[in-house]
């Protein structure tokens, strides 16, 4: 487990490289040529979302960035049984569980642990038994993490988004402060504790600041970053952000 206070991994997810692929149905932009891109500037692990629609990363995407990456791989799949016999035959570095609603545009809402308990935990139980480090993406809700431990999970995922979909003020700060108590109450029951979804350069920072998170991970932003400054400087400035808000 990560010390509290220690180095705050960021892992950069690579799911909107593909969306714009896709969007032509091509080859360009690769997304595991941004994967690659990404380590060379910082990133300390990769992070892609297989869904069930293949609506951006695709089963070959996976394959390659399995072959090719040479930091640890982060794989965000649903509890199906289909995406546990890709994961138990790829056996990334890390699976984090995530809820998936195909009318969905992004993940909306963390998992329920505590009402799934009994759908989830043949999951966690293989994964685990595999050697795969899993997390579970939930809300920071005591009920959530509590259940996450009970279910053998060792690692917890807090979802950001209700924070950096508040603008400044006093609805953000009650969130972060869901946030800060999550985490303590995460790392008080030995739990690794990671976030994200929805951080940008304007949000990362009090979050960053949480002591008890080991990673951050950030996607869509950086992607849309890279429009205007190049994926590299978008990362890089996502990093030194990191860094001064743990500082
Ligand atoms: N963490 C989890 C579990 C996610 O599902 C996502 C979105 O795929 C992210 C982090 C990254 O969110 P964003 O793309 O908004 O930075």
């Amino acid at each position: 487990m990560t010390k509290a206070g220690g180095h705050l991994r960021l892992g950069v997810n690579v799911d909107h490289v593909a969306t714009v692929r896709n969007a032509r149905g091509g080859i360009h932009p690769d997304p595991v040529r941004a994967a690659l891109m990404a380590a060379a500037a910082g990133a300390d692990g990769i992070t892609a979302h297989l869904r069930e629609d293949r609506r951006h990363i695709s089963d070959d995407d996976i394959t390659r960035l399995m072959a090719e990456l040479t930091v640890p791989l982060n794989l965000e799949m649903a509890a199906t049984d289909e995406m546990l016999k890709i994961a138990l035959r790829h056996r990334p570095h890390a699976v984090c569980l995530v809820p998936e609603k195909r009318s969905e545009r992004t993940t909306e809402g963390g998992l329920d642990v505590a009402g799934g308990h009994n759908h989830l935990a043949p999951f966690v139980r293989e994964l685990v038994g595999a050697g795969i480090r899993v997390s579970m993406f939930i809300e920071a809700e005591p009920r959530q993490l509590d259940a996450a431990k009970g279910i053998g999970a060792p690692v917890v995922e807090l979802h950001t988004g209700s924070y950096c979909e508040h603008p400044p003020g006093p609805e953000r700060e009650r969130q972060l402060e869901r946030l800060r108590a999550a985490a303590a109450h995460a790392a008080a029951m030995g739990l690794e504790c990671h976030a994200g979804h929805g951080l940008g350069f304007d949000t990362v920072g009090p979050v960053a600041a949480i002591s008890t998170l080991a990673e951050l991970n950030i996607g869509h932003f950086l992607v849309g970053e890279a429009i205007f400054t190049g994926f590299a400087a978008a990362i890089g400035r996502m990093r030194t952000l990191m860094d001064e808000g743990r500082a």
